[in-house]
């Protein structure tokens, strides 16, 4: 008869090199990996590590400020759902929700969206390093040095432990990148610089920098304008991924947060994270009508991995997106405003197909947050280059309360993870003259 379990919160680990067990106890469903180095063989053996490139299953922090079931499809920012933070609230709210943990009061609200308002403005030095970029500069990168260049400016940011100069720089950094981001555009453009108008929203402003020209005055369009906010709140945070990662990693060795963030913008910049909805605007243009639908999806299904349905599938996500339904909504209303992109009967026919096909049925693959986002961006003129700067714009807010959040963490220290070494040992140098 199989033994009562003893309901133990612990793990029992037998090592069969010696027969030996160890007991290691089980918090919030993980094992801390520094238990196992008490397995070891003998006392000049380093202890048991754990292999895990890409962080497929390790937690890197404890976090209370995003939370996602991928198998349900749940995506809530300090616990509130995502559709409903996107319906009932601004940026700037849901922003001051994921820094500070609650939903601001009024008198917050004001507060906050005031001192935004008032920090949008760059040092003027700035517009100059800027202006030293070439014409064909990628906006990626002129906001990653950009942002890094702010810190040049606020040398007190390097008290990373005194909370009101932290305060202080996630003003800055959420008042100040839509700024950088629309003179990078300008520039590349080959257009004198929009300086900020603070009558305006935060996405009303943004909207101005990007496309205002001769009019004393530019009105943004009021579906647009809430259409881009909608799109801030979607990207404002999603826990540990590569980004943020960065942040926190280059966050812990104290380096001001301008750094930090810039590392968090490089990381964003590539393909595999940021870039996907520019991919997905290729995909839709190379199939061309609708028609070649089902011939798009039999190459995919045959090309044994090679052929991706881009915006579909995630690591995380195994049923749909929750920021992509709402996207999915949202381009009506979009498309309203701007006339309907055409791409989006094909995005839709290969959704249809897609969703009824077994082959992704089988591997969960659903329509993540990129299916839909470059259509919109693309109805709403910003250039396929714009696209990761838009998600880095409503990031922002997110690598900051997760950089907020380590810097407090006693339990972090600077990230430094460990290797296997596999390489040669101890050898005896060769002069050149001896070298084969
Ligand atoms: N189209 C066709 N097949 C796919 C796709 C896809 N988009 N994604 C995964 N698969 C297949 C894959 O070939 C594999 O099949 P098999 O089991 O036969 O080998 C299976 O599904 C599992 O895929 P995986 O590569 O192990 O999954 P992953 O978790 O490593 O990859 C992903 C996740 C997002 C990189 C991948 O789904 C993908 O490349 N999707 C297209 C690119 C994309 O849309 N990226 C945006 C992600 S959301 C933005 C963000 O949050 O940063």
């Amino acid at each position: 008869m199989t033994p009562e379990p003893e309901n133990r919160e612990t793990l029992t680990i037998t090592d069969n090199r010696n027969g030996k067990s160890y007991e290691v106890p089980i918090e919030n469903g993980t094992i801390k990996a520094p238990d196992l180095r008490k397995i070891k063989t003998g006392p000049e053996d380093f202890g048991i590590m754990t292999y895990d490139p890409a962080y497929m299953n390790t937690a890197s922090c404890k976090s209370t400020i995003t939370f996602i079931d991928g198998d349900k499809g749940i995506l809530e920012y300090r616990g509130y759902p995502i559709a409903e933070l996107a319906e009932k609230t601004s940026f700037l709210e849901t922003a001051w929700l994921i820094l500070n943990g609650e939903l601001p009061t009024k008198e917050q609200y004001k507060a906050w969206v005031d001192e935004i308002t008032v920090h949008t403005m760059v040092h003027e030095n700035i517009t100059s390093v800027l202006q030293s970029f070439r014409y064909d500069a990628h906006p990626m990168a002129m906001l990653a040095s950009s942002v890094a260049a702010l810190s040049t400016f606020y040398p007190e940011a390097k008290q990373v432990h005194d909370p009101e100069v932290r305060r202080m720089q996630i003003v800055r950094l959420i008042a100040k990148t839509p700024t950088l981001a629309a003179f990078a555009y300008r520039h590349s453009i080959g257009f004198p610089f929009a300086y900020p108008d603070n009558d305006l929203s935060f996405a009303g402003n943004f909207l101005q920098m990007m496309y205002r020209t001769a009019e004393p005055k530019y009105t943004p369009n009021p579906i647009l304008e809430k259409a881009l906010d909608v799109l801030f709140i979607l990207h404002a945070d999603h826990e540990q991924n590569c980004s943020t990662s960065a942040m926190r990693a280059v966050g812990s060795s104290e380096v001001d947060p301008y750094c930090a963030a810039s590392a968090a913008v490089s990381a964003l910049y590539g393909p595999l994270h940021g870039g996907a909805n520019e991919a997905v605007l290729r995909m839709l243009k190379g199939i061309g009508s609708k028609d070649h639908v089902p011939a798009f999806v039999k190459d995919v299904k045959e090309s044994g991995g090679d052929v991706k349905l881009m915006g579909f599938g995630h690591r995380v996500y195994k049923n749909y997106d929750p920021r992509a339904k709402i996207l999915k909504q949202m381009a009506d209303q979009v498309f309203g405003v701007t006339g309907r992109n055409p791409l989006l009967d094909i995005a839709l026919e290969l959704e249809r197909i897609a969703l009824e096909d077994d082959y992704f049925i089988k591997r969960k693959l659903y329509p993540n947050v990129d299916f839909y986002s470059g259509l919109i961006y693309q109805a709403m003129k910003f250039p396929v280059d714009m696209f990761p700067v838009l998600f880095a714009i409503g990031r922002m807010a997110g690598w900051l309360a997760q950089w907020n959040e380590m810097i407090q963490d006693k339990d972090q220290k600077i990230a430094r993870p460990r290797q296997v070494y596999l390489g040669y040992r101890d050898r005896s140098f060769v002069p050149f003259d001896r070298r084969g």
